[in-house]
């Protein structure tokens, strides 16, 4: 089902204008997410049980320390998160790795690659630049690293659709051009049963 067709998209819409989702927190800390898509994260996390989640996109740290703590009740995984801005007061956790870089270059996933053994399940996240350019570009650096079975999930889809301030082709387009060219990957539809999310179409699963 297309963004367009879901039928909770006037809640998301006013969901996404209302902008409640920049004073969401996780433990105190700035977090930039739709509620359900926390959720989803946790359901994943606990079925993947991932020992890599590489996140571009670091903010203030708020989903990095979610993961973190999710990872510490399933007392797997660490975090590598990315971000070009260094931010102050940023959550120290033991799971936790922050780089300064552009998520979209080789020398960034170069960077990255050194804390990934052979056998290591690897989660990808990106949530940094949301034009399409540079999300196509992370997608094409960073989707060898999946794990089969495991995720790269394309955060804020719905910004190509429902975005005043987005008024360039998003994170929508790049999956779209992605996946007519990778049919190891596929969307996982059952991350729409919440009809609530920022990342609709953006679960894409590894599946060879
Ligand atoms: C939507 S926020 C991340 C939100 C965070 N993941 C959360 O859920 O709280 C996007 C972040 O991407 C960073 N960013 C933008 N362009 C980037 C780039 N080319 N490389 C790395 N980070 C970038 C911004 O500095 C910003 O902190």
């Amino acid at each position: 089902m297309d963004i367009m067709e879901q039928p909770a998209l006037k809640f998301m819409q006013h969901f996404f204008y209302s902008e409640v989702w920049k004073q969401t927190q996780w433990m105190g800390i700035n977090t930039l997410k739709c509620p359900s898509d926390l959720f989803l994260y946790q359901e994943i996390l606990t079925k993947v049980r991932p020992d890599i989640i590489i996140e571009c996109g670091t903010f203030q740290g708020g989903s990095a320390l979610y993961f973190a703590h999710i990872c510490d009740l399933l007392q797997n995984g660490r975090i590598i998160t990315i971000d070009s801005i260094v931010q102050p007061n940023r959550p120290v956790h033991p799971r936790i790795t922050y780089i300064q870089a552009d998520s979209g270059s080789i020398h960034t996933l170069m960077q990255v690659k050194v804390f990934i053994e052979p056998t290591d399940k690897v989660l990808v996240i990106l949530d940094s630049d949301h034009f399409s350019e540079h999300v196509q570009k992370e997608l094409a650096l960073y989707h060898p690293l999946v794990s089969v079975g495991s995720y790269i999930v394309v955060e804020d889809t719905i910004c190509d659709e429902v975005s005043f301030e987005f008024n360039n082709p998003g994170p929508k387009e790049a999956v779209t051009k992605f996946l007519e060219q990778h049919d190891d990957f596929e969307i996982d539809t059952s991350q729409h049963k919440f009809h609530w999310s920022f990342n609709w179409n953006g679960y894409l699963r590894r599946i060879r």
